[in-house]
């Protein structure tokens, strides 16, 4: 995530500095872990930075006590950490070159900075920060002291560097000019008449301007006052396409979408897309990002149990599938409240992998801080950099959905399950054995996923018009099997946080023993059925007991892979969604349950990002 704005115009009335400021105030739901601005100070001949850990607020007072000096030229910066931790020293913009004339800012993820930094660092570059972001200042002030030319210097670095990123630079030798780079992250340009803006979206200048020009992918855009200017990564001329905003300064912050939660959960491709990213070294070898525990004490794990609380723990029961198939380590999962206060059983052996968007639940942080002290290695699976639990565990691997602002968790969800992923087979990848050979092979398919993901994001019609039919339903039911399961328990619990209707996720096997005595005419019931490539005949247990609860007068709603027609007869309705492999599943199936429950509250007329009772982060046990 990150929000970025840059600014070109006259040099009058603070103009400048008030644009970026009201673009990162519109830009803060993207991130608020540190704030930063950098401006051209022509009278100086150098840039002049401020920024400041926190919200945006403490950039604010730091500008009262520092001002910055008038300008023509700005760029700003709101984080949302993902290399290094959320401090002052962290905060966007990063200088480059040895005079510090030039400044940038960056969203996104820049793969191999490793290698580029060991290079850089050879080469006696000094280093004030624990990003990626510095390594690329300090390589486009390299390439700025050859050309002479911000853009011809943003062109030289750019394919330089893996992974998903917008940049904005400015350099004192060049006042009146912002140059911007985009791949896999967005960037759109705002056209104003004087003068020109660049922002992550268009809420960073909806108060100027509504003449927008969208970047393609791997594309570089200058703007000065007067015009822009595109060009692709290899150099040639380019033009972005134009289109005017209709929407409000308010819908802007949600990218368009009515709540955050529709727009959370069309974020979820991006969100799986960048928790993947950067997981691999040189050599190909998946790793964590913080790791306090020796590859000798992790290779001794003879046990795992997750420790989560809501969806975070049904994250956690997809993962013990996944985990326990690739590495054939025990994994339990326990609701952290229950684990803290049951005497649980751990030893130096047992690895306690804690799940958390926020990385504050006390319930969560009161069961690492046990099983800590209980002499269990900790690893936390997390969201937040910075947050207490991360903080309190030996280990951290961050899901990198960006901030979740409706206090349903969707696009975070699927980041931990992704991260969990990358967890069971970096275990596998240390013990060896089939699955460390397969971990490559994984990791491949589930860069598909996003796509598949924004694929079926574009299919969900019918779901949305089923759940306006249904808004009076009092009751529905859900039933998988295997990974099946827990995303059956999810979509249960996205239908009573957002609608306030009774629901249930059951394991489908268990329907004989106890729940189909719920069945009667017309109930309504989702399954989730595993592809027809499920191991163990899965595949034709779960449509067995489709006919089940048909035969006793259920309505089935079934959520089924592509090309599966053995559903059919037995289905109301079929809800589709792409091939993968079995463990990989709930990545997808989940995402029609939650467009269902948004929409059959949104019929309901209920407040969807926040719902009664719930609150986002629970700091209390
Ligand atoms: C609250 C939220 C849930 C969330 C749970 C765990 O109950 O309403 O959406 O799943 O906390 O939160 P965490 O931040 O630890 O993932």
């Amino acid at each position: 995530m990150c929000g970025i704005v840059g600014y070109v115009g006259p040099n009058v009335d603070g103009r400048a500095l008030d644009v970026v400021m009201e673009g990162l105030a519109r830009l803060e739901y993207r991130g608020y872990d540190s704030a930063g601005i950098a401006v051209v100070d022509t009278a100086r001949d150098t840039v002049a930075t401020e920024k400041r850990a926190g919200k945006l607020e403490n950039l604010r007072s730091a500008l009262v006590t520092h001002p910055l000096p008038d300008t023509s030229t700005a760029i700003g910066h709101t984080r949302w950490a993902t290399h290094g931790g959320p401090t002052d020293a962290n905060a966007h913009p990063h200088r480059g070159g040895v005079d510090g004339k030039l400044a940038l800012i960056h969203n996104g993820i820049i793969e191999n900075f490793h290698a580029l930094k060991r290079e850089l660092l050879a080469e006696r570059v000094a280093f004030s920060s624990e990003t990626d972001t510095e390594v690329a200042a300090q390589l486009l002030a390299r390439e700025f002291e050859r050309t002479q030319d911000l853009t011809m210097a943003m062109l030289g670095v750019v394919n330089r560097l893996e992974g998903a990123f917008t940049l904005l630079a400015v350099h004192a030798d060049a006042p009146g000019v912002v140059v911007g780079a985009r791949r896999n992250s967005p960037l759109v340009v705002g056209l104003g008449d004087g003068e020109n803006f660049l922002g992550s979206d268009v809420a960073a200048f909806i108060g100027h301007t509504r003449h927008a020009l969208e970047l393609g992918q791997d594309q570089i855009v200058t703007i000065t006052p007067d015009g822009h200017e595109v060009i692709t990564f290899d150099g040639e001329p380019a033009h972005g396409t134009a289109y005017e905003v209709t929407w409000d300064a308010a819908a802007a912050e949600k990218g368009g979408y009515p709540t955050f939660m529709e727009k959370e959960i069309n974020d979820q491709p991006q969100a799986v897309a960048d928790t993947l990213l950067g997981r691999t070294d040189e050599t190909g070898r998946l790793v964590l990002d913080e790791l306090r525990i020796s590859e000798d004490q992790l290779d001794a794990v003879d046990r795992i149990v997750v420790v989560a609380c809501g969806t975070a723990a049904y994250a956690g029961m997809v993962a013990k599938y996944a985990i326990e198939h690739w590495t054939r380590i025990p994994v339990e999962v326990s609701l952290a409240h229950e684990f803290r206060y049951s005497d649980p059983i751990v030893s130096p052996r047992t690895l306690v992998v804690s799940i958390s968007q926020s990385g504050e639940t006390m319930d969560t942080l009161m069961a690492v801080k046990h099983a800590r002290q209980l002499g269990a290695l900790t690893i936390s699976v997390c969201n937040t950099h910075g947050s207490t639990i991360p903080r309190e565990s030996d280990a951290v691997l961050y899901t990198h959905a960006g901030p979740e602002i409706a206090v349903a968790s969707t696009k975070a969800f699927l980041a931990q399950i992704t991260a969990c992923y990358i967890l069971g087979l970096y275990l596998a990848q240390l013990r060896g054995g089939t699955y460390a050979d397969d971990a490559q092979a994984v990791m491949k398919e589930l860069e598909g996923v996003p796509g598949k993901i924004a694929d079926l994001l574009t299919h969900l019609d019918r779901v949305k018009e089923i759940a306006r039919f249904m808004a009076d339903t009092r009751s529905v039911l859900f039933l998988g099997r295997n990974v099946g399961y827990p995303v059956a328990m999810e979509g249960a619990l996205k239908l009573k946080e957002l609608a306030y209707i009774h629901a249930e996720g059951f394991a489908a096997g268990e329907l004989k023993h106890g729940p189909i005595a719920l069945i009667e005419a017309g109930q309504p019931v989702f399954i989730i059925v595993p592809g027809p490539d499920t191991p163990h005949e899965l595949h034709k247990k779960v449509v067995s007991n489709i006919q089940e609860i048909r035969a006793r007068g259920a309505r089935t709603l079934v959520i089924a892979q592509e090309g599966d027609e053995d559903v059919v007869p037995f289905a109301d309705e079929v809800i589709r969604v792409p091939h993968t492999s079995p463990l990989l599943q709930p990545l997808l199936t989940i995402v029609p349950l939650q467009v269902f429950a948004l929409h059959l509250s949104t019929a309901k007329g209920l407040d969807v990002d926040q719902p009664r009772n719930l609150a986002k982060s629970v700091t209390v046990e």
